[in-house]
């Protein structure tokens, strides 16, 4: 088939001026869902119809499959459609998709492309409770005749509770015929798309209908409230399907997932958790309450305490993190690693059982095993131009408030005393400290106050 994403319009009850296409829900651009639902067709081509904001809704899919089509004024979605038509094959059936309908399933397009076989139109619609805003379907015995728009409409055909969901089904050659004869003669003065079905009826075109699996899938965003609505349909959707494969969330409500997270077995998640981008969790893993997770791969049973912030890092086996860490991208810390409260990894390799406890900053480190990085540690790693690498070989002690001024390394066993500024190396084995020598004056008095 042929399938046409509608996407020019500039969504004015968004009051924003982001093109409606590129707002997130669950992070994903609402017309990147309609893509997937799309994609997942195999179609022979997907046709797009942009314009307010074009530019930036292109640049965001370069994919150089898909056909954009410029809608210059937005006059109405029969008006964008008919845009789109000489891009459209005439040996198979097109589907027209709304790029402000997001969560679409691709089995009930299939469900709806069925209904329509060859000669059909088919409309896709449900019932609502709530219809306001949405098209209403009216039928006489039982066939549909006509789709009135909410300002058009009548007050008995206002009550009706069926809807369009502004999704169809067409046989292409009738399609582009009935585009040719709409006019803007209603309330908004637009070329609505829904008048292809009184022409449908006109030409004897048998018009029918599927409806969704799930009401959701039909929801369409207009405005914020309707944006924030369906995120958390989602989210509720996306947290019943992590209970199902075994992962325990202390509040299916209190979870974010804008993205993709893959759980092994017998994990926790507790409240008020993000994940964003790919997230890979281990067996046994737990996740405190109020962590933010942004592409990250976390080994069996490691313990993330509330409270942390990680973005790009590779945690390992055992390991034990937060709470209030911060790993930046780049931090990869093996099994059994310690990062404790107030403690900022970036681009950093920590070596097995190494343990960082409190107030440290670890940028562009490499640091070996069993390592104990001591309170109030800094590693100096930037001169004010470039960045520079400080080693640290396996089992040294680095006493606290110490500043590693990279470049510097080191050495295995090396102990530092608290309050040193390494600004060379230090062998290995040795004790290694800078510091003024303490004295004690003795008989030094405090001053007193001039009367
Ligand atoms: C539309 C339908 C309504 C249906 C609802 C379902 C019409 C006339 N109305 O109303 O029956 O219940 O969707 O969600 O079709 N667009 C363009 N160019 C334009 C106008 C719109 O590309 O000139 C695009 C928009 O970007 C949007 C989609 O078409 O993705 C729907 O437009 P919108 O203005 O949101 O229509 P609704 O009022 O929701
Ligand atoms: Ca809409």
């Amino acid at each position: 088939m042929n399938i046409v994403i509608l996407a020019a319009g500039m969504g004015k009850r968004m009051f924003s001026d982001l093109p409606k296409a590129l707002h997130p829900l669950a992070g994903k651009p609402l017309l990147g869902h309609v893509l997937d639902a799309a994609r997942a067709l195999a179609p022979e081509r997907i046709i797009i119809v942009h314009g307010h904001g074009g530019e930036q809704v292109m640049a965001r899919y370069p994919d150089p499959e898909l056909i954009w089509v410029r809608q210059v004024l937005q006059r109405g979605t029969g008006h964008a459609v008919l845009q789109a038509a000489p891009y459209l094959k005439d040996t198979c059936p097109t589907l027209i998709l709304c790029g402000d309908v997001p969560l679409i399933d691709s089995a009930t397009l299939r469900r709806l492309a069925g209904a329509a076989g060859e000669h059909a139109l088919a409309v896709l619609t449900t019932r609502l409770d709530d219809p306001t805003g949405y098209g209403r379907i009216v039928r006489e015995a039982g066939c549909i005749v006509r789709i009135v728009e909410q300002k058009d409409a009548s007050a008995a055909e206002a009550a009706l509770d069926e809807i369009n969901a502004g999704i169809f089904v067409a046989p292409t050659p009738a399609l582009k015929t009935w585009l040719a004869r709409l006019t803007d003669d209603n309330a908004q003065h637009e070329y609505y798309l829904t008048d292809i079905v009184v022409n449908a009826v006109r030409d004897g075109v048998p018009v029918v209908s599927a409806m969704p699996a799930a009401t959701w899938e039909t929801l369409g965003v207009n405005s914020k409230s309707q944006l924030a609505a369906l995120e958390r349909t989602c989210q509720r959707l996306r947290a019943e399907a992590l209970m199902a494969a075994g992962v325990s969330l202390t509040d299916p409500a209190r979870i974010d997932v804008r993205g993709v997270l893959r759980c092994g077995r017998d994990v926790s998640i507790d409240i008020n958790c993000v994940f964003e981008g790919e997230v890979d969790i281990g067996d046994r893993v737990s996740i405190g309450a109020h962590c933010v997770l942004r592409n990250v791969r976390i080994a069996a049973g490691a313990v993330i305490q509330p409270f942390c912030h990680l973005d790009g890092a590779v945690v390992g086996a055992g390991a034990q993190i937060g709470p209030y860490a911060r790993l930046r991208p780049g931090a990869n810390l093996a099994q059994d690693v310690h990062i404790g409260n107030f403690v900022e990894v970036k681009n950093s390799d920590i070596g097995l059982a190494s343990k960082a406890s409190h107030l440290a900053y670890i940028g562009d480190a490499s640091i070996g095993a069993r390592v104990n990085v001591g309170a109030g540690t800094i590693t100096c790693n930037y001169d004010g131009v470039n960045k520079h690498r400080t080693i640290i070989e396996d089992d040294v002690f680095i006493g606290s408030d110490t500043q590693l001024v990279a470049p510097v390394r080191v050495g295995k066993g090396a102990t530092l005393g608290a309050g040193t500024t390494l600004t060379r190396d230090a062998p290995e084995g040795q004790l290694t400290v800078s510091r003024a020598k303490q004295v004690s004056i003795a008989g030094w008095k405090r001053p007193v106050r001039k009367s």
